[in-house]
Formats: structure tokens, C-alpha cells, sequence
């Protein structure tokens, strides 16, 4: 319960830190933004958002300036090769979790954070790359930037990706472990698809030789997303995925490989594929960690950085704008509690939901397999639960902070 103003320094200025510094914004906490790129990092492509994460955008006053800019969707269809309707997965839907699912491309939502970020005056440093912390304290935190600089504040929060630098200071030794699945998508003119009228996209395809997802980016778009999975056994690193992700013409062949196999909107998607936005996304998790601030709570890791995960239930980023909102609220009550009890509070908080994600990934996963691989993984039938998506989309993070805060309150 210090009387001192907070102030906190962000690093990485991606869809993580940027949603931060707005939550800290509403809170009236001052902030910093330093990102070691020239401009924000553009990985390309869109992201979907479920109900859990557009109601804290709206909290953030973000999702009435973005739900236009995207393409609102309730549901994921799978289907086979015939048509036939297999599954539906829900993604978001009005009336039963307040929200539909919103797909926007990722420079989209950045750039209005931006612009957000902008209007409020927040400080954002570009080209500036953190280096270590150098020290720790009761009451703040210093550390180095790569330039030698030296920053100080009362604390730092590492929103700077699967790769994190700050994570380094609490798990010097851990580097995210490959899942040895990679995601291979393109973008094609939605013409050239000729989709049976009235066909719902969002899809995806599953035949006996796997599946071929189709995704709107935006309403009535000129493109749509295409995309496969593929299993690789070894971990190519940094170099290595940037030598496939260079080879655009056998990106191209795995795309059509075997689309004979698939409906003539399948194989329309593959006959000709732009090279400028074809994406190589191999899929990387962070092991569970059993701490996501340092032991005197003034280094704090989020988002991906903390939990990447795979992509199944579509929760990366979801996630991290979970991470961010909770920490924000109960930093604004900073005044009221503890600050090592609530951020206590909210690791708990949060490695609960990351758990909860992993295992509906989990189940999710196992719906995807081809029958082969569900053969070779051994895995039971009837094995895979009915999935309980009310828990995922509705939880109210605002009422469990705010009850977690009354009750310290009384007890103190
Ligand atoms: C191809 C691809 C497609 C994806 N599609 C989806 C999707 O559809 N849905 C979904 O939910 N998720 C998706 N993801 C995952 C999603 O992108 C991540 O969950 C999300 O970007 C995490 O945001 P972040 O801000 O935590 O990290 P990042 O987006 O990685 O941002 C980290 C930022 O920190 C900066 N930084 C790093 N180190 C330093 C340093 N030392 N000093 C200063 N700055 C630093 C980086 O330059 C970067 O700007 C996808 C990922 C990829 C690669
Ligand atoms: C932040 O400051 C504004 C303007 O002074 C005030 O209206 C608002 O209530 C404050 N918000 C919080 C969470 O303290
Ligand atoms: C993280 O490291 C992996 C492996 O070196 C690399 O392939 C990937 O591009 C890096 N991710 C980011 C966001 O920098």
C-alpha cells in the first residue's frame, strides 16, 4: 500500500503491450512503451477474436472502433468432402455469449491501438530493445536497453513475445519447445474459391487426408484465407523456418498437395496462389510456468511470453488480453490492497484459465486428427468431451476483481 504513483515500463509493443498501456491508461497508471523494432511487428494475416476477449475491448472503449473494420461470425463449420455438416464450433455468438466472434486483420487492431495510444499521449519508444534487469528492489526495478541506457521503474512487464528477454530474468534457462505441428495459410481473391451459394465460411474441410480451412478476413472481402496443417518432426529454428517460409513454390505444392481429394471450391482456392502472402506459422508453446512475476513482484511476464500456446481453441491472443485487462484492474486498486497479494492473485488467476484452454486445445485436437493419426496417438473412441464453451467466453473479470478486492478490504 504505497502512497508513491505507480509507474510502469512495458516492453514489446505488440498486440499485448499495446492493449496494456490502454488498460493502464483507463486506470490512470502512467506508462512506457519500448519496442526494439522501427515500427510495430507486422506477422501478417488476421486474428479471431472470441466473446471473452471483445468484451474487455469494449470495457477498453477499442471494440466499437474496430467491430466494423473486421468480419463478425458465430460459428466454425466442419465439414466433409461431401458437404455434410460434422461439427459446428462456436466462436462467439450474440445471444448467448454477448458477442460475436470478430476476425480483423492483425495491422488493423494494431493500428487502432495505436491511434488509441496516440489520442491519450502514452509514451511509446521505437527502436529500443531491452537488455537485462539489473536490479530489483521493495519499491522498483532498473534495467539495461541493448544501447547501454538505462531505465527505472516501479515495474516492468515483459509483453515481448514467445521469444521474451525479460522472461529471461525469472527462467534464465527456458526456451519455448516446438509442438512439431506448423500452419502453412495463403491468401486468395474469394472469386477465384466459385463457393457454392450461401456455403459458411469460416470452414474447414476434413477428409480422410486432413483438413483445409477457409477464413473471411473482412465482410465481402476481395480475399480469403486458405490454410493447412502439417506435422514436422524436427525443430528447424529460426534460420530453418526462414529458408521454407523463402521457398514459396513448395509452399505453393503443399497447399495443392492432395486436392483431388477435396471439393472443387478446394481445389479452385489452390490453382493459383499469390507468393507475397503465403505464411509459415510453426507452432511453438511455452512449457506450464509456475511464475509469471519475480519473487518481489516487480518483473512481470504476459501474454505470449507466458503462455504461448497452440493454436486449436484460436485462445493466443485471447489470452493475453486477458492477462493484460486483470492486471490493469487490479493495478488501479493499488491504493486498497496489496500489491504482491494481487498480483499473487492474479498469476493464480490466470494459470487457472491457461489450464482450462490446454485442455479444451486438447479435446479440440483430438476431433482434428486424421483417422491414421488417431490410430497411431492411440486414442480411445468416445474419448473426446462435449465442449463447455460458457466457461471459456463469459467469465467476468472486472466483478472477480472487484470481489476478490472487497473481500481483502473487509479482512483487513
Ligand atoms: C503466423 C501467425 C499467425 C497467428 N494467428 C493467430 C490467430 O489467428 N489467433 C490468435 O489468437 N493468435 C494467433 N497467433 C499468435 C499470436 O500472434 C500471438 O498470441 C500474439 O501475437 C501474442 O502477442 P504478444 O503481444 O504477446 O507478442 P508479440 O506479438 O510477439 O509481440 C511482442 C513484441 O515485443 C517486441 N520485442 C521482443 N523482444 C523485445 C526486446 N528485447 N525489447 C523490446 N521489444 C521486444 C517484438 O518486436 C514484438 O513487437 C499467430 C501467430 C503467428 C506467428
Ligand atoms: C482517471 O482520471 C479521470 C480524470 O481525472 C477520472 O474521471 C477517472 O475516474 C479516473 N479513473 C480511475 C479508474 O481512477
Ligand atoms: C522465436 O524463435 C523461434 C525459434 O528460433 C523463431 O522461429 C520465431 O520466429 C521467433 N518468434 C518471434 C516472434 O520472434
Amino acid at each position: 500500500m504505497s502512497s508513491q504513483p505507480l509507474n510502469v515500463a512495458i516492453i514489446g509493443a505488440g498486440l499485448s503491450g499495446l492493449s496494456l498501456a490502454v488498460a493502464l491508461q483507463q486506470q490512470n497508471i502512467s506508462c512506457t512503451l519500448y519496442e526494439r523494432l522501427a515500427s510495430p511487428l507486422n506477422i501478417g494475416g488476421a486474428v479471431m477474436l472470441s466473446p471473452n476477449a471483445l468484451k474487455i475491448l469494449d470495457a477498453l472503449s477499442v471494440y466499437p472502433r474496430i467491430r466494423n473494420k473486421g468480419y463478425s461470425f458465430e460459428t466454425l463449420e466442419y465439414k466433409d468432402g461431401d458437404g455434410k455438416l460434422m461439427e459446428v464450433y462456436e466462436f462467439g455468438g450474440e445471444a448467448k455469449y454477448g458477442y460475436k466472434g470478430l476476425r480483423i486483420y492483425r495491422t488493423a487492431l494494431i493500428e487502432e491501438l495505436l491511434e488509441i495510444l496516440r489520442e491519450q499521449g502514452v509514451k511509446l519508444v521505437f527502436g529500443k530493445k531491452f537488455k537485462r534487469v539489473v536490479e530489483e528492489s521493495e519499491d522498483g526495478v532498473k534495467w539495461e536497453f541493448e544501447d547501454g541506457e538505462i531505465g527505472e521503474a516501479s515495474l516492468l512487464v515483459g509483453a515481448d513475445g514467445i521469444n521474451s528477454s525479460v522472461r529471461k530474468y525469472l527462467y534464465p534457462d527456458l526456451t519455448p519447445t516446438f509442438t512439431g505441428g506448423i500452419g502453412i495459410t495463403a491468401a486468395v481473391p474469394t472469386s477465384q474459391l466459385k463457393l457454392p451459394p450461401g456455403y459458411h465460411i469460416p470452414v474447414t474441410v476434413m477428409t480422410p487426408h486432413g483438413g483445409f480451412v477457409i477464413a473471411p478476413q473482412e465482410v465481402d472481402g476481395p480475399e480469403v484465407l486458405i490454410g493447412k496443417q502439417k506435422r514436422v518432426e524436427k525443430d528447424h529454428g529460426r534460420a530453418g523456418w526462414d529458408a521454407i517460409s523463402a521457398d514459396k513454390e513448395a509452399l505453393v505444392k503443399f497447399l495443392q498437395q492432395g486436392a483431388e481429394n477435396f471439393p472443387d471450391f478446394v481445389q479452385n482456392a489452390v490453382s493459383s496462389i499469390p507468393h507475397g502472402k503465403i505464411n509459415v506459422w510453426p507452432f511453438y508453446v511455452v512449457p506450464k510456468l509456475d511464475k509469471l512475476t519475480s519473487e518481489k513482484r516487480r518483473v512481470i511476464i504476459l501474454g505470449d511470453g507466458a503462455h504461448a500456446i497452440p493454436p486449436s481453441a484460436g485462445q493466443g491472443i485471447n489470452q493475453a488480453f486477458e492477462d493484460v485487462y486483470m492486471f490493469a484492474l487490479l493495478l488501479g486498486q493499488a491504493d486498497k490492497v496489496d500489491m504482491q497479494e494481487a498480483l499473487k492473485f492474479w498469476q493464480e488467476y490466470r494459470e487457472q484459465r491457461i489450464a482450462q484452454v490446454l485442455k479444451l486445445n486438447k479435446q479440440i485436437e483430438m476431433r482434428r486428427m486424421t483417422e491414421e493419426e488417431k490410430l497411431k496417438e492411440n486414442i480411445p473412441a468416445g474419448s473426446i468431451h462435449e465442449i463447455e464453451l460458457s466457461s471459456l467466453y463469459k467469465p467476468d473479470f472486472k466483478k472477480d476483481v472487484d470481489d476478490w478486492v472487497a473481500a481483502k478490504t473487509v479482512a483487513a
